[in-house]
């Protein structure tokens, strides 16, 4: 008895000092799924200081470059292994003309960038330049054609220009421009949020366009398209019926676009560095409906295509905030916090246990856009909470999917409540287990018990990215005060693993 009421005061001690309980089971997974590398992919539209002044840089800007390509950055993506990179947009793309941007530099045409502040851009970053700079990040590029202003025949064209390796006035062209071989692009979007900006179509309607580019976007020899049509946005599912229906396995995948806006509301997003509480509840109460959303999406997609050949594409997702005052509204430049970091451990989550259906998803956006991955000052670059989360999980890109069964605590605020920890599990070709581990919640530390079916190890290591205040964030003049620690709180205890969860924290673990 005395035993009995010991362990409840020591318990009763526990939650008063903050602490709380998970439980989780992982087992190998007999489908042999694997979380594809390209879950991790990036976006870099022509707005604000992505491309210009971002990765293309001012000829006198004393950093280290090739051509106008900024190196450091080249360098800082490169040790995450960005697997793929979108481009030129977004918006952009359905008012890009890919002629306007080839040939030499100085006598390309120019044109007014409507969607992101009415500037004018002057073409010198073209398609030549977006391929030398995914050459350099050696990752695959993503390529996003017109639909919305472009004709059947320009889009074709492209493709050509791309990918054919014969004799025609288009390759001819390619070569006159410095490039004999071709390129091999394999991504092609069919247009961006035709729903939208890219055209305010009709479910329908776009679905017929779909089919008419799609035909003369030719799959020419070493260098197959993989099409991915315009999805919807949230939760439009009459978009997602429709275009399994009329396209089904004609496109490699189909698009999904989904914003977490922290208030919900798109005239008054709230700010990227001065929230409270609430408010970061509230955010990621918004940010983790985007297991609702895939989930919804996949049904669709499973009744029209129940062996999974089409890719459900995330190619547009993140946290989207009021800009930085003082900075152009139509540049989208926003800081990027610890709240930010927690926002896309827990969206990769999301991603790699939906790998079955999710096969490619790309951040908005990598360079001084949205939720960047990297900030520029002139000269000056800084890594932002999101990057060191990239940093973190690339462990899991390519490896084997573990079926994972998760027991959490509650993360309750003002009567509401979200579970506390959400997590994701891999094993690798070398046989090493990676658990990425998120505690959501403001103020408890929590314990979780991990059970490991049918899987050998013996040892634990792991890496943790935390700060004191979910507001805290890198800045020029103190760029490091987020950044990736070794984590000591994890150990074996018999056949399970132990782990002290801090508030607000992204711990990755790795067993061997
Ligand atoms: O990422 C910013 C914009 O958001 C993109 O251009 C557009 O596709 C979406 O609405």
């Amino acid at each position: 008895m005395k035993k009995i009421i010991l362990l409840f005061f020591l318990l009763a001690v526990l939650i008063d000092q903050g602490y709380s309980q998970a439980t989780l089971a992982i087992t190998a997974d007999d489908s042999k799924l694997t979380i594809s590398r390209h879950i991790y992919g990036q976006f870099a539209e022509h707005l604000g200081h992505c491309i210009y002044g971002g990765f293309w840089v001012d000829p006198n800007l004393p950093v280290a470059k090739q051509d106008r390509i900024r190196l450091d950055i080249v360098e800082a993506l490169k040790k995450i292994k960005i697997p793929n990179l979108r481009w030129p947009g977004g918006c952009f793309a359905d008012e890009y003309h890919w002629r306007d941007g080839i040939g030499v530099a100085s006598q390309r045409p120019k044109m007014v960038n409507t969607n992101w502040g009415g500037v004018t851009e002057d073409n010198s970053f073209g398609t030549h330049e977006f391929l030398e700079l995914c050459g350099l990040l050696k990752c695959e590029p993503y390529i996003t054609g017109n639909v919305g202003s472009g004709t059947v025949d320009e889009m074709s064209k492209w493709v050509e220009y791309l990918n054919f390796d014969g004799e025609s006035p288009t390759t001819s062209l390619r070569k006159t421009n410095g490039h004999p071989a071709p390129f091999k692009v394999n991504f092609w979007g069919v247009g961006n949020e035709s729903w939208g900006c890219g055209g305010n179509m009709t479910a329908e309607f776009y679905s017929d366009q779909f089919r008419r580019y799609a035909s003369f976007a030719k799959d020419y020899p070493g260098a197959p398209l993989k099409k991915i049509a315009t999805g919807p946005s949230d939760g439009d599912y009459h978009w997602m019926e429709t275009c399994m229906k009329n396209i089904g396995t004609r496109m490699w995948g189909i698009s999904l676009h989904n914003y977490t806006i922290p208030t919900g509301s798109w005239s008054k997003k709230g700010s990227a560095t001065s929230f409270s509480d609430d408010e970061y509840f509230k955010t990621l109460k918004n940010c983790l409906r985007m297991e609702e959303f895939v989930t919804k999406h996949s049904a669709i997609m499973d009744k029209y295509d129940a062996a999974k050949k089409v890719a459900l594409v995330v190619d547009e997702w993140g946290i989207w905030t009021d800009p930085e005052p003082g900075t152009n509204p139509g540049f989208l430049y926003q800081q990027n916090s610890l709240r930010d970091a927690l926002i896309a451990a827990t969206t990769l989550n999301i991603f790699n246990n939906h790998c079955d259906r999710v096969k490619m998803a790309n951040l908005a956006q990598t360079v001084n856009v949205l939720q960047a991955l990297i900030l520029t000052d002139k000269e000056k670059m800084l890594l932002t909470p999101t990057y060191h989360v990239f940093d973190l999980y690339k462990v899991h890109q390519d490896a084997k999917y573990l079926h994972i069964q998760l027991n959490s605590p509650d993360f309750e605020s003002n009567g509401d409540k979200i579970p506390a920890i959400n997590v994701s599990a891999s094993i690798d070709s070398n046989k090493v287990i990676h658990i990425s581990l998120v505690n959501l919640d403001a103020h408890k530390n929590i314990s979780i018990r991990t059970g490991l079916k049918g899987l050998n190890w013996k040892t634990v290591t792991g890496q943790i990215l935390n700060s004191e205040k979910i507001t805290d964030i890198n800045t020029f003049q103190n760029p490091d005060k987020l950044k990736l620690a070794s984590f000591t709180g994890a150990k074996k205890a018999g056949d399970d693993l132990l782990a002290e969860l801090p508030a607000h924290s992204v711990v990755v673990l790795t067993l061997k």
